[in-house]
């Protein structure tokens, strides 16, 4: 773990802008920088990065973040990875992990060389081996795919990998997943016998195999273990040799078998990749999509490739913009990829890819599945079960539209359904009651706030202070906690930011992004992000602001007491002399004053 601290204080140490500008180049316009964006294709520059807020923006396809978010959306790190990139950029080490780090690299780079070496050697004992090579043949590869792929025969002795090391005691051998060690202490090849296939990195470097049996026998496919070198959760079969056809056809297509992969390469299918033997993650897509827009998955048709296909669908949620699509597509009975494409040639298969199922279609399909429309209790299921899935599609117009079919299959409409789940429906198209917004002529900011009509329904005034706090997080100490109400993720977030600032866990240098940051992997983060992208857009109108953060901080103040008030009428009859008192009180300041204006400190 990375201490909290840490992270916050190396936010404030970089600019988001210096950042970017290593990877996107930046013109400064007004207060914020613009570039061309780097996430979707396009001409225009809609890709803004604000050095106040610290935070990056994108009108066209919504990508947003920060400083740590841009790298692992771009440079396709891991959180851990992009905050050790960030204090690498500005020259700090991050903590706990100072000493292990250079003794680690040595050790990968020795344990790369090593899998190649094997791998040199698998591919070398292929060329002897008629049996395997007859295997691979029946199969319909050519020995050119072969070679495409590295693919090699480990050979039946129990040592065979003495040839490359020769001292077989080398706790490298072990350390790689090469060989097994049983409880005597006497060691032997993990793959015998089999047809290999090395698993690359993204650089070519191999850093795994798997390995099949020839014809039957169980288990059918031997992997490598995780090791320093491999992760399974992030790798994928094929992606270093599919990746300049990923790249030019804009889809990738994620089968489950390393032949699979093969077979359609070898049919003329080059885009390809695998998961290997586990489900799909979020780090998989997030890969893929730095290469492509498009990305299919084909599963079986049977229950199993369905299950498959529905954790492709959880782990993809939270990726998806406007721009990335996810699309699935289930093969007839009794074929994979490999098959299929045997069978019916490219052309067929590459006509299915295209008709794929898109993943809101089945989403919506498969939660309709099991529930039952007809009756409002099983509406209300379906809307509880569609909840969790719609909140954390990534995409803003993506998540709107699947919303809106949701809403239309339980019978309510899209304000209905977001009130009910505690979601901020949008203002009215032509009120705001955000008069501190300048915005960019996309609302109604002529209008002063004064005039604003009755049919205006007000946002609750937690969800005002929020993003008021959004822009200035420093102020959050200068709320009343106890009066924030907790019964809406907006008061909840609300209420965690302000206990964040009182405890001094946000440096009173902190903006935006890094807000958001401190509240990554934690309940707030959906709540946050999704306001932060709402705000990215807008410039502060910074003397409105204030008036509307006090006037905001009154009225809390004001429905605290108003709600004390009826409280205490309602029990009239039967209160304790105190609460008599309170209630005079109360009644007083009522009449001296229609509302009731406490007096707020406002240090
Ligand atoms: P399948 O059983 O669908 O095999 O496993 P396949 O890919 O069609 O293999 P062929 O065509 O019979 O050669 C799909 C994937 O699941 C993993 C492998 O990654 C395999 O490619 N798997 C399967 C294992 O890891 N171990 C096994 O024993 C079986
Ligand atoms: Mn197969």
């Amino acid at each position: 773990m990375i201490p909290q601290s840490f992270i916050q204080d190396l936010l404030t140490r970089v600019d988001i802008v210096d950042v970017i500008d290593r990877h996107v180049s930046l013109k400064k316009q007004g207060a914020n920088y613009f570039a061309c964006c780097p996430f979707h294709g396009e001409k225009s520059a809609s890709f803004s990065v604000s050095p106040s807020k610290q935070f990056y923006h994108c009108f066209g396809c919504g990508a947003h973040g920060s400083a740590i978010g841009f790298l692992m959306e771009y440079s396709g790190l891991s959180y851990v990875e992009a905050i050790h990139e960030l204090a690498r950029q500005v020259g700090v080490d991050v903590p706990e992990e100072r000493k292990a780090r250079r003794g680690e690299q040595q050790k990968e780079q020795s344990l790369t060389e090593l899998m190649g070496a094997a791998a040199r050697f698998y591919r070398e004992q292929l060329k002897g081996a008629e049996r395997a090579i007859d295997y691979l043949k029946r199969r319909g590869l050519t020995g050119q795919i072969a070679a495409r792929f590295g693919i090699g025969y480990a050979p039946d002795g129990w040592q065979s990998l003495q040839k490359v090391v020769p001292n077989y005691a080398d706790k490298s051998l072990l350390e790689a997943g090469l060989v097994i060690e049983n409880d005597q202490g006497r060691r032997y090849d993990r793959f015998r016998d089999r047809i290999m296939f090395p698993i690359q990195d993204s650089r070519g470097n191999v850093i795994a195999f798997g390995g099949r049996i020839l014809d039957q026998g169980e288990p059918k496919y031997l992997n490598s273990p995780e090791t320093p070198l491999f992760e399974k959760g992030r790798e994928l079969y094929g992606l270093f040799q599919a990746r300049p056809s990923i790249r030019s056809s804009n889809t990738v297509i994620v089968v489950e078998g390393y032949m699979d992969v093969v077979a359609l390469a070898q049919h003329g299918v080059p885009n390809a990749v695998a998961t290997l033997g586990t489900s799909t993650t979020a780090t998989h897509i997030q890969k893929l999509f730095r290469h492509a827009d498009r990305v299919v998955f084909c599963f079986d048709g049977d229950a199993a490739g369905r299950k498959a296909a529905w954790r492709g669908l959880e782990a993809a949620l939270e990726t998806l913009n406007d721009v990335k699509q996810v699309a699935f597509l289930f093969l007839p009975d009794q074929h994979d990829p490999d098959t299929y494409v045997r069978e019916f040639g490219a052309d067929a298969f590459t006509e299915q890819v295209a008709n794929a199922t898109p993943l809101t279609e089945f989403l919506l399909g498969e939660l309709a599945g099991e529930a039952d429309l007809s009756s409002a209790e099983g509406r209300a299921r379906y809307a509880h079960e569609a909840k969790p899935l719609v909140l954390r599609i990534g995409a803003g117009v993506l998540k709107l539209q699947v919303l809106k079919a949701v809403a239309k299959r339980c019978a309510l409409d899209e304000r209905e359904l977001m009130q009910a789940w505690g979601l901020t429906p949008p203002p009215p198209p032509s009120r705001t009651n955000e008069p501190w917004r300048k915005g960019k002529g996309r609302r109604d900011d002529a209008e002063p706030p004064a005039v604003r009509g009755p049919r205006h329904q007000p946002r609750p005034l937690e969800a005002n202070l929020l993003r008021i706090v959004l822009h200035h997080p420093a102020w959050a100490a200068r709320l009343p906690v106890d009066l924030i109400p907790p019964g809406s993720d907006e008061g909840r977030a609300l209420i965690a930011i302000i206990d964040a600032v009182s405890v001094g866990d946000l440096g009173n240098k902190s903006a935006m992004g890094t807000l958001l940051e401190h509240f990554r992997h934690t309940p707030h983060e959906l709540t946050l992000t999704r306001m932060c992208a709402e705000q990215a857009e807008d410039v502060i109108d910074e003397a409105v602001v204030e008036t509307v953060f006090h006037d905001t901080v009154h009225a809390l103040h004001a429905k605290a007491l108003e709600d004390e008030f009826n409280r205490l009428a309602a029990r009239a009859g039967e209160l304790t002399p105190d609460e008599r008192k309170r209630y005079a009180q109360l009644l007083q300041q009522k009449k001296r004053n229609p509302k009731p204006q406490p007096k707020v400190s406002d240090s």
